[in-house]
């Protein structure tokens, strides 16, 4: 605002560099894309007892107030204290309280590197954090795009697509005009390649898995069993999804008048760990999990080549799960937006039980769900008892409200309108706060909601 347009380059916006910044510093920040977005719009995460704001760059910011949802003016930027340039937007919370995210650097080559946040109180939680390992990338001049990532009890699972930024067009983009969404390839003939690190150590397995090619955003859980590493993740077959969120498609479609249509389906990759390259048979499917269809076949190279087990026939995306009990364990249900017929934008919400492959849906004319937050019940025994939450969109009143669904048959407990119009789309993550009022966050009852049986309550 104070300069009257962007300096800060979105995913799909040039931004040009502040011009109060000295010539040298303008000239750098050509190639050195330090002007980068802080518009931290993705998701919302916790170190410790204390919330953060998050997009996909180096730069995240505390939430200093819940209820007004202000922010630490001063922004932390992780390319100073860690070298890290971007990061995942989905950070792990683990059972000791340690948060980890995935974020590359790129100095001596491309590294995907796992970041270990201590549980401290403190304004920059960067400065009390330390790389755990890191992965070189297949090509250094082509990382691989990512979006989240998986953490089991024991290992850290990371999954380099075959969609990449190209880092050469990426230090010429100022000089090109062009927007970082132009460095970006997805190829078709390029293969999936899942590495597996030990949490404890940072230490790589020296196995190399590899499956077919294909685009994903969401892991939806990652757990051990058996001998194994079960990956379950939300997979569409190309980058599509990214070229229909453009606003030409959006508001026109495509030539033939389609509108929109991203198939994401849930898949399980199943990664046995005990291969020995020597004595391990080859050609053989070396998954032994009773009911999982996933393969492995150990290749003459000495690559595992792996085969998914779809988990659902629903089009599904924006996973959530009963995480503070599920993440990094077997588990039977996700919840996640999608859509109700084949070809309609995202316009229900899911529950999918992944051991049987059966789905519950939730629907309504006209009405748009945002992700699904599961909250358990309190003392809460079985997996899906709770509820989940939502906001959602009616585009034909546009008024929006908050949800809420029983989380066992997705029956609807309640539901807050929101009383004035609203024009604006669904968000993208969520976080519910249980009654969270450490130091430095304010929580009162006005905030809260006061939900009642039937369907049509206030916001208090
Ligand atoms: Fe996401």
């Amino acid at each position: 605002m104070k300069y009257n347009r962007i300096i800060l380059s979105e995913f799909g916006t040039l931004g040009i560099p502040d011009p109060c910044r000295n010539i040298l510093e303008r000239f750098a920040s050509y190639f050195v894309p330090l002007n980068i977005t802080d518009n931290d719009l993705i998701n919302i995460f916790t170190i410790g007892d204390d919330l953060y704001a998050c997009t996909e760059t180096c730069f995240f910011r505390k939430l200093t107030n819940i209820e007004t949802l202000d922010f630490d003016k001063k922004k932390i930027n992780q390319f100073k204290t860690l070298g890290v340039l971007t990061a995942s937007a989905h950070p792990h919370v683990d059972r000791d309280g340690v948060t980890y995210n995935m974020a590359s650097s790129y100095i001596g080559g491309s590294w995907y590197n796992i970041v270990r946040y201590e549980p401290v109180k403190s304004d920059d939680p960067s400065k009390h954090a330390r790389i755990v390992g890191s992965i070189r990338a297949k090509n250094c001049l082509k990382p691989s795009y990512y979006h989240s990532f998986g953490m089991s009890e024991n290992y850290f699972v990371f999954l380099e697509q075959p969609l990449y930024v190209n880092l050469k067009k990426l230090a010429t983009s100022q000089l090109r005009n062009s927007a970082i969404c132009t460095c970006m390839e997805f190829d078709k003939e390029g293969k999936a390649y899942f590495h597996v690190m030990e949490k404890r150590t940072g230490k790589v397995l020296s196995i190399k898995y590899e499956a077919e090619g294909f685009f994903g955003m969401h892991v939806i859980n990652c757990f051990e069993e058996g001998g194994h590493v079960v990956f379950d993740m939300c997979c569409y077959k190309d980058d599509e999804l990214l070229q229909k969120f453009y606003l030409d498609y959006l508001r026109n479609g495509d030539p033939s008048g389609k509108r929109f249509f991203c198939a994401s389906i849930s898949q399980r990759f199943v990664l046995p760990l005990n291969i020995d390259k020597t004595t391990t048979p080859r050609g053989q499917n070396l998954v032994t999990l009773k009911d999982s269809t996933a393969k492995a076949v150990l290749q003459k190279d000495g690559s595992v080549f792996l085969t998914p087990e779809q988990l659902s026939d629903a089009i599904t995306d924006m996973p959530r799960i009963n995480y503070e009990q599920y993440n990094g364990r077997p588990y039977s249900y996700f919840y996640g937006v999608a859509a109700y017929r084949r070809g309609d934008f995202t316009n229900a919400l899911v529950k999918v039980n992944v051991k049987r492959k059966s789905t519950i849906m939730w629907h309504e004319n006209d009405c748009y769900p945002s992700e699904p937050v599961f909250v358990a019940s309190p003392g809460a025994v079985a997996e899906d008892d709770g509820v989940i939450v939502s906001t959602v969109i009616n585009t034909r009143t546009k008024r929006a409200f908050l949800l809420v669904l029983d989380a066992a048959d997705f029956s609807e407990i309640a539901r807050a309108v929101v009383p004035e119009e609203v024009d604006c789309p669904v968000s993208f993550h969520a976080l519910y706060v249980p009654n969270m009022s450490p130091s430095g966050l304010t929580a009162t009852e006005d905030a809260k909601c006061n939900f009642q049986n039937g369907r049509e309550v206030c916001v208090a």
